[in-house]
């Protein structure tokens, strides 16, 4: 069963989990240099419940991070949409993104997370996304800055030591959203 697809690039295709995608998804979470910069990777349960996390996310929220399948091949390469996550205090809508790293450097991060922005500003009314990451994330935060955000702050905490916030609000999406 695949689930309900929400966008279309030209190269991907970003739909609703299901919980078949445990395999695929567990092979980018449980994954040590992948998850480096986490407190640790992920077990099978802590996979599973991303999964329902997400389906619950779908309902309560009408969105969530969205399974992204490369259209040539059909493979789920990783994920990439919106949480609403505790940002320095603040509950904030934020795009997240990973890759499972056979395809990393190939712009697919920053493909989905664009069309997620675009998604984001055309159907809901917040005013300002967001991206966070541990400061050390180069990957992460580079991927923020090349779908237009720019870094807000940074802020100490017990998870990453600093996180670095970045954003863009409506009115600067305006001006590159065709670009
Ligand atoms: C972050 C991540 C999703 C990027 O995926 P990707 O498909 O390789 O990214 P892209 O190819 O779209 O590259 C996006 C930008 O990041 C840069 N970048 C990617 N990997 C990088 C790295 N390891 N070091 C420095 N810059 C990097 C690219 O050069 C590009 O910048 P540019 O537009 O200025 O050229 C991937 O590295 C990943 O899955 N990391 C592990 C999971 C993770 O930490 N997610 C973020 C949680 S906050």
């Amino acid at each position: 069963m695949n689930g309900k697809t929400i966008i279309e690039t030209p190269r991907l295709v970003l739909r609703e989990y299901t919980p078949e995608d445990f395999d695929a998804l567990f092979e980018i979470m449980s994954d040590a240099e992948t998850m480096r910069h986490y407190p640790a990777p992920f077990d099978e349960e802590r996979t599973r419940g991303w999964i329902d996390w997400n389906i619950q996310n779908y309902r309560e929220y009408g969105f969530g991070l969205w399974a992204i399948i490369l259209k040539e091949t059909g493979k789920f390469i990783g994920n990439c949409g919106i949480t609403i996550q505790n940002i320095d205090g603040e509950m904030l809508p934020e795009i997240g993104y990973h890759i499972n790293k056979k395809y990393w450097h190939k712009g697919f991060a920053s493909e989905a997370a664009k069309s997620v922005r675009d998604w984001a500003f055309a159907n809901t009314k917040y005013e300002r996304i967001y991206s966070y990451t541990k400061y050390t994330n180069v990957a992460s935060y580079s991927t923020a800055c090349a779908i237009g955000m720019k870094k807000l702050k940074e802020y100490p905490n017990e998870k990453d030591g600093i996180s670095y916030v970045y954003a863009i609000t409506r009115g600067e999406w305006k001006k590159i959203k065709n670009k």
